[in-house]
């Protein structure tokens, strides 16, 4: 783990995200947490200090993703990495998902990974440093969706292959800057966005791992802060499945 870096971190209200934020904290790292509200964040994480800033808004918003990345510059002189997990789930299936729902999902979990990557690229390419960046996609790509047995539907899986498109796609572009790009991919995770998962789906899902559980926010955390570290220096446009060894099919 290093410490006194400037840290981006999407979704630090809930789950992955709060679980990511306050590991960066505790190792004295300083981190700008993004969410839709404020109060959530503050709930999630305390109030802010010299090490912690919030930044409201959209993800898939220019104004947000621009907005949180002039926020690190201003109150901690740098961005270091970007830790990316907001995102927007749909169980709908197919024959449910019309286009406002899929261009919902789109929006969230492909444009804003796309612009929240690009804001935090181009302060490191303009200050000359090198940083990481990870992006979230999900062990549903492996299997597809339908929206049953706790599983995402078209839209959120469509969306969450997307994002491994994406990270090959920006590692490629920022390699020459010393930008390196990741993906973790969860496996399921206990936290707000499976909370409506039946008892059935959840012991569904831990029985199809080889862990015979499902994850904890802090496994996926951990993973994807060593994605942001120099111990993995020469990994880049990759995807790390974080998943207990799950069988997907
Ligand atoms: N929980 C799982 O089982 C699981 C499995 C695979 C992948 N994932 C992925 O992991 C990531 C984190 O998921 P989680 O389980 O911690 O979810 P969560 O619902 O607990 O947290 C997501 C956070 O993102 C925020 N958010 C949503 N849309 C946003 C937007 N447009 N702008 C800003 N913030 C927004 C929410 O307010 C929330 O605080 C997501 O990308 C999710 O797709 C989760």
């Amino acid at each position: 783990m290093f410490s006194e870096k400037s840290i981006i971190v999407t979704g630090a209200a809930s789950g992955i995200g709060r679980a990511c934020a306050r590991r960066l904290l505790g190792a004295e790292n300083q981190v700008v947490a993004v969410d839709l509200e404020r109060e959530a964040l503050e709930t999630a994480l305390g109030a802010e200090s010299d090490c912690l800033k919030f930044f409201t808004g959209d993800v898939a918003r220019t104004m947000t993703a621009d907005g949180a990345a002039a926020l690190a510059v201003e109150s901690f002189g740098c961005v270091d990495g970007l830790a990316h997990f907001a995102a927007a789930h749909s169980k709908l299936n197919w024959d449910q998902a019309d286009e406002d729902e899929f261009n919902r999902i789109m929006s969230v979990n492909i444009t804003g990974p796309f612009l929240m990557a690009k804001a935090a690229a181009q302060v490191m390419i303009d200050q000359g440093t090198k940083g990481a960046i990870v992006l979230t996609s999900s062990g549903g790509v492996l299997m597809g969706g339908t929206g049953e047995n706790g599983r995402g539907g078209p839209a959120y899986t469509t969306s969450k292959g997307g994002v491994l498109v994406l990270v090959r796609t920006l590692a490629k572009s920022w390699g020459k800057y010393g930008i390196r790009v990741n993906a973790i991919s969860p496996g399921v995770v206990e936290t707000a966005m499976t909370s409506e998962y039946s008892d059935e789906a959840m012991a569904g899902a831990a029985s199809r791992a080889a862990l015979g559980r499902v994850s904890q926010p802090e496994e996926q955390a951990a993973a994807a802060i060593w994605l942001l570290s120099d111990e993995s220096g020469f990994i880049t446009g990759e995807n790390t499945n974080i998943n207990g060894g799950a069988a997907f099919g």
